[in-house]
């Protein structure tokens, strides 16, 4: 089974706050997402494998640290994935990024994929996943379903609010994905919401309601 991680650092419940008020604006909900994505990231990195390297600094020859070459690679969940990706890049610049475009139909809450561009060596890559949200986990269980399908070994996933139903989902469907997130909810309401959630992430993000 994955592993799930609940991210508790006071720096990411704090902006998680403000980015679930429904007083805070389009400029400042995408300011703060972008900054909660970057905090998980320095998190999610925290395995990346190192190798020794020799400089010198100005006193002396130093045996140091780099990560090793490691391939990774950031899909978007479309619309609002989008929203991470910038600060996940900020300390991952060399990461490739994919897109996978899917939108939740609101009458079946079922996922509907429309778009599939990823990296052109799916198979060598570390890929993680981003959606702010993992509600049902319909979407989430079909962007991993997407990758795989594509070739992908090695696939993480990244929230920013999870309710139990959608954890169990892609824990059920891709028992070898680890989950990470910021903040685990209580349940779904009527509409497939969140409770108590952000409302809907893709409008809060885009200005789109
Ligand atoms: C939202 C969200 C997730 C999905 C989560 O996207 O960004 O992708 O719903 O719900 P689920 O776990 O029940 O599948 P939405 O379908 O509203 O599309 P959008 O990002 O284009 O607004
Ligand atoms: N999608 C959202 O944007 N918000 C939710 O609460 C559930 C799905």
């Amino acid at each position: 089974m994955g592993k799930v991680y609940v991210f508790d650092h006071p720096l990411i419940q704090h902006k998680l706050t403000y980015i679930r008020d429904k007083n805070t604006g389009t400029k400042e909900f995408r300011e703060l997402v972008d900054e909660v994505a970057t905090l998980m990231a320095f998190e999610i990195t925290r395995d990346l494998p190192l190798e020794e390297v020799e400089i010198e600094t100005p006193v002396s020859k130093a045996k140091a640290k780099v990560i090793a070459g490691k391939k990774l690679g950031v899909i978007p969940i479309l619309r609002a994935g989008i929203g991470m990706v910038d600060g996940i890049l900020k300390l991952i610049p060399a990461a490739k990024v994919g897109h996978i475009g899917l939108y939740r139909d609101p009458e079946t809450l079922k996922p509907v994929e429309y778009y599939v561009k990823l990296p052109s060596d799916v198979e060598e890559r570390d890929f993680i996943i981003v959606d702010p949200m993992l509600a049902t986990g319909g979407s989430a269980v079909a962007a991993i379903d997407a990758l795989k399908k594509r070739g992908a070994k090695s696939i993480k996933f990244m929230c920013l609010i999870a309710a139990p139903e959608g954890v169990k989902a892609v824990e059920t469907a891709h028992p070898d994905v680890d989950i990470y997130i910021a903040a685990l909810d209580e349940r779904l309401n009527d509409h497939g919401y969140i409770v108590p959630g952000l409302g809907d992430a893709g409008d809060r993000l885009f200005g789109t309601k």
